[in-house]
Parts: structure tokens; sequence; C-alpha cells
């Protein structure tokens, strides 16, 4: 008789406020700069994993799919956790998102987390907080932050080895509160992923330099920000760093341009209602989505503003929330 060793673990998407573009090595997915994110409460992946020594290959399902894609990189990562506690049982994994997965909302973060908080429990390893974020960043450098709840920050390191490439939380969800506002602008849209974007704006884009000169010191602004619990100045500065980001990859060759013109139309609606003296910012990732982060007192008006923006498909809310967690967890 064997035992399967088995956990469930759930984790939520994260925005960030400061973002993260560029690498300073990529087999160990280390960032060149750090980031700086709020964990949400929704946008959630739920992650079973189990390692079982009656299984001859890993098996991957998502919401009950047999996807190729994705699955060589959880097999990947699913490596380096044999290797960590020195076993060599295949596992099990399934994994599902309460988000439409066709809206092109990145599930990296809350995937990779989720994942490597449910292995950690399945294999008894009992890794730290910082060993679970640094886990978790060999899967997607964003997930690094989903792990803690509310506010935090990625630190690029300087080691070598990654060992110092971590997130650390820096705020709780309650510290500042804030609505996220998600205008689905196209559905499974193919854009470039974060690592091919990423290589390339490294390797053409001439700006390349000024970011990473700059997010230091949108760092130590937002940190600020966030610290006086600011809103007015998180969403100044995350809009600012955001279109910083675009800037540096529409500079690439060939250029990387992630919207598509409802993406434009969210943008100026985002604008316009500031215009009559909302307190509402915009940021987007490398997709054509627009997130919109509002006071909660304003959440329904903006909701309701980006809902009538000719081609925006759906909004979807969110405010800060917890880090990732154990579900379920069957002692071995
Ligand atoms: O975690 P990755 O490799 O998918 O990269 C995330 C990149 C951005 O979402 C654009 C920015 C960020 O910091 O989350």
């Amino acid at each position: 008789m064997h035992r399967p060793l088995t956990a469930t673990a759930e984790a939520t998407s994260n925005i960030a406020l400061v973002k993260y573009w560029g690498k300073r090595d990529l087999a160990l997915n280390l960032p060149r700069t750090g980031s700086i994110s709020v964990t949400l409460d929704s946008l959630t992946t739920r992650t079973t994993v189990r390692f079982d020594d009656g299984l001859e290959a890993d098996r991957i399902e998502f919401e009950g799919n047999h996807s190729a894609r994705g699955t060589a990189r959880i097999v990947r990562f699913l490596d380096l956790l044999r290797a960590q506690a020195e076993t060599d049982l295949h596992a099990h994994v399934e994994t599902q998102n309460n988000f439409p997965t066709a809206a092109g909302l990145a599930s990296s973060a809350s995937g990779f987390a989720a994942l490597a908080v449910a292995c950690d429990a399945a294999l008894g390893l009992g890794l730290s907080d910082s060993e679970l974020s640094i886990l978790a960043r060999r899967g997607s450098g964003s997930a690094a932050r989903s792990i803690f709840g509310g506010y935090a920050e990625m630190r690029a390191g300087e080691e070598a080895d990654g060992s110092d490439a971590y997130a650390v939380p820096i705020a709780d969800p309650e510290h500042l509160p804030l609505t996220l506002l998600v205008a689905v602008t196209a559905r499974g849209e193919k854009s470039i992923g974060s690592t091919e974007g990423m290589r390339r704006t490294e390797t053409t884009s001439p700006f390349f330099e000024g970011w990473t000169r700059q997010v230091p010191k949108d760092l130590a602004a937002m940190r600020l920000a966030i610290r006086d619990a600011d809103l007015e100045q998180v969403g100044v500065l995350a809009e600012t760093n955001c279109l910083r980001m675009h800037a540096v990859a529409l500079g690439a060759h060939p250029p990387l341009l992630y919207w598509n013109p409802t993406t434009v139309a969210a943008m100026q609606a985002v604008k316009e209602l500031r215009g009559q003296g909302r307190g509402v910012w915009f940021t987007i990732d490398a997709g054509p989505q627009v997130k919109a982060i509002c006071a909660p007192e304003d959440a329904s008006h903006v909701a309701r503003h980006l809902r009538a923006v000719p081609g925006v498909i759906e909004v979807l809310q969110a405010v800060p929330g917890p880090g990732a967690r154990v579900v379920s967890e069957i002692p071995s």
C-alpha cells in the first residue's frame, strides 16, 4: 500500500503597481528590477496536487481538461520540487481558475503561487514564506508576489543564485482600501508572452536602460505612497509606471503593441472620469485588458462607465485580498 501525499491550495492574482519587465537571469527567472503589487481577493486559482508512487508520469489537468499548453512548464516546476524534496514521485495536478481563462487574464501569478504552496504542503517541506516566494518565482516572476496578501514588493536581489530574489509583504490588504475593475476588451487574444516580450525588449529596445534606471525611483515613490495610504499618489504612480513599461516595449523591434482600439478607448474613459473629478487611474499588463484603480465608494460609478465603452465585453471587480494558502491537507 502506498500513501498519497496530497494538498489543495488557493492563490489569487496580483496587479503590479510598479511593473516587472526584464530579467537578469533567464534560467533562474531572476528579475532585472524590483516590482510592487497588490494581491487581489478574487481571480483565484485552486490547485490540488497528489504525489503518488502509483503514477508513472505527471498528470496535469486544467479545469478537467488535459492541455498541452502549460503542461511542460508545470512538469519543469515539479522537477524542481522533486530535486528539493529528494523524491522521484510523480504528481497528479488538478487546477482550476474561478475567472474566465478565455478572457486573456494572466493566470500564471495565481497558478504558480497555488502550485508552490500545494506542493510544499503535500511533500511536507515546511518552506518559509520567502522560500515559497523563491519557488513560485521559478514558475513565474509575478507569482512570487502572490504568496503574500495585500501589498508586496518583489526584490530583484543581487546574488547569482537568486537566493535574495523574493517578495516581501509591505502592507496588509486593509491598510489601503481600493477597488480594481478589469475592463475585458478581448477574449482569448493571443499576445506575446511576458518571457518573449521581455527578451525582445531587453535585446532591441533602445529605451531599456532608461527603464531600468527609472524603476528604482518609481519603487521608492510607490513605497511611500502605500505607507501613507495615499490612493491618489498610488494611482498616479501606477498609471505613469504602466505607460513607461509600454513605452519601452513599444521601442522593441518588432514592436510590442499590446493594446487594441477598445484598450485605448477604456484608457480615455478613465481619463475622462478623472476630468470630472473622480479618483481613478489605469494600469495595463502584457495584454489588452484595462485595469482601473479607484476608491471602493467610486467602484460602481466607474464600472458603469467602463461597461458603456464600446467594445468592452465585461468588467470584473476585485479588492485587496489574502496570500496563497492551503485549503485542505491530508497529513502524511
Ligand atoms: O510573471 P510574468 O513572467 O508573467 O511577468 C509579468 C509581467 C507583467 O504582468 C506585465 C508585470 C508584472 O509585474 O506583473
